[in-house]
């Protein structure tokens, strides 16, 4: 079996009917594909012969997967090893684009990899880290203060028992450092009684966000398409959790409502309507893509065509910067 196919036959990349249908009707341009992960996107993009991608990933280990690409499509494919939210700082011609597109989360090369510790089974130091961080999970788990911990645990991950867990790591860390499997192990008994998913899940999730930046990351990320994004360009993001998808969703139907007034009523701020949201629902996975691939249970496929030029994103910013705050707490 060579690469190509490999790169085309094990992996599942979700909701990608959905995207091509959505993309298709712009007769092709160039793409940029903000998380290229193993490239499934990307390779189905390119099957047309009129369309160009750029890809971004901030993972180092996907270049085998760009390098396969770059072979095939010699002349259609850039790939670029950065952080989506430096989107603008790309050398490119804006009036190419004709759509940027985000599968934001994990890819499962990067959650099979057991030493990055995104796995509950990792069994190797606590790390979690995607790509270009500056710090890892052991320097949460094992370095920082209690308070800043437990608003991690609380904000990022939504678990109602962030004060109980934190205190034990804070207990048990003065014994010997925590690794993935004494942490897993330490949250199971903090958390008694019955639960539908992993106990791990809220908390690795937590730590998750914050190692990566995956708040401030999403909101620059969007912020910075917007304005690299011709008039007519579509944007589409697919998340897999609440706090992401409340970012996305936010975005696209508060900037999706131009306040016109009328006459009598004239328009009492200056709102312009950036996009044209053809549909306000998100788009799921179906039943049988479910169960082909369960991971795609939860995604959630959000897009929008840009309308107007707009400098301004303030509101946005406010509305989320309690979150930002928590990504930027002091370090220790
Ligand atoms: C779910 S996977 C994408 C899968 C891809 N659509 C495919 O079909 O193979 C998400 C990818 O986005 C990358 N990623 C996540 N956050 C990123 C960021 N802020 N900047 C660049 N890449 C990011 C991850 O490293 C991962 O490879």
């Amino acid at each position: 079996m060579n690469a190509t196919i490999k790169l085309e036959s094990t992996h599942y990349p979700v909701l990608l009917n959905e995207l091509i249908s959505i993309i298709s009707p712009l007769y092709g341009g160039t793409f940029i594909d903000c998380t290229f992960g193993q490239g499934g996107y990307s390779s189905k993009i390119l099957e047309n012969k009129l369309n160009n991608i750029i890809a971004l990933d901030r993972d180092r280990k996907v270049n085998n997967f760009a390098n396969i690409l770059s072979k095939k499509y010699k002349n259609r494919f850039n790939f670029f090893n950065k952080k989506f939210s430096e989107i603008d700082k790309l050398k490119i011609k804006k009036e190419n684009i004709k759509g940027i597109i985000f599968d934001l989360g994990y890819s499962m090369n990067q959650v099979k990899d057991l030493s990055t510790g995104i796995s509950f089974k990792s069994t190797s130091q606590l790390d979690m880290k995607m790509g270009l961080n500056d710090l890892s999970a052991d320097y949460v788990i094992n370095q920082m203060r209690q308070e800043n911990i437990y608003k991690i645990f609380k904000y990022f991950g939504e678990e109602k028992r962030s004060k109980v867990i934190s205190k034990n790591i804070i207990n048990q860390r003065k014994i010997k450092n925590l690794n993935t499997n004494d942490l897993v192990q330490l949250i199971e008994k903090s958390l008694k009684g019955y639960s539908k998913t992993h106990k791990a899940t809220k908390i690795f999730q937590a730590l998750r966000i914050f190692v990566n930046k995956e708040i401030s990351e999403l909101i620059y990320g969007l912020i910075n398409s917007f304005k690299i994004l011709p008039i007519g360009g579509v944007l589409v993001v697919v998340t897999f959790h609440s706090i992401e998808d409340s970012i996305v969703k936010f975005f696209f139907k508060n900037y999706s409502t131009g306040e016109v007034g009328s006459r009598y009523f004239p328009r009492l701020n200056n709102k312009k309507k950036l996009f044209n949201l053809v549909k306000k629902k998100p788009t799921s996975a179906s039943i049988s893509e479910i169960k082909n691939n369960p991971s795609s249970r939860s995604a959630k496929l959000r897009y929008a065509f840009k309308m107007s030029e707009n400098n301004d994103f303030i509101e946005f910013i406010n509305k989320f910067k309690f979150l930002l705050e928590i990504e930027n707490l002091e370090r220790k």
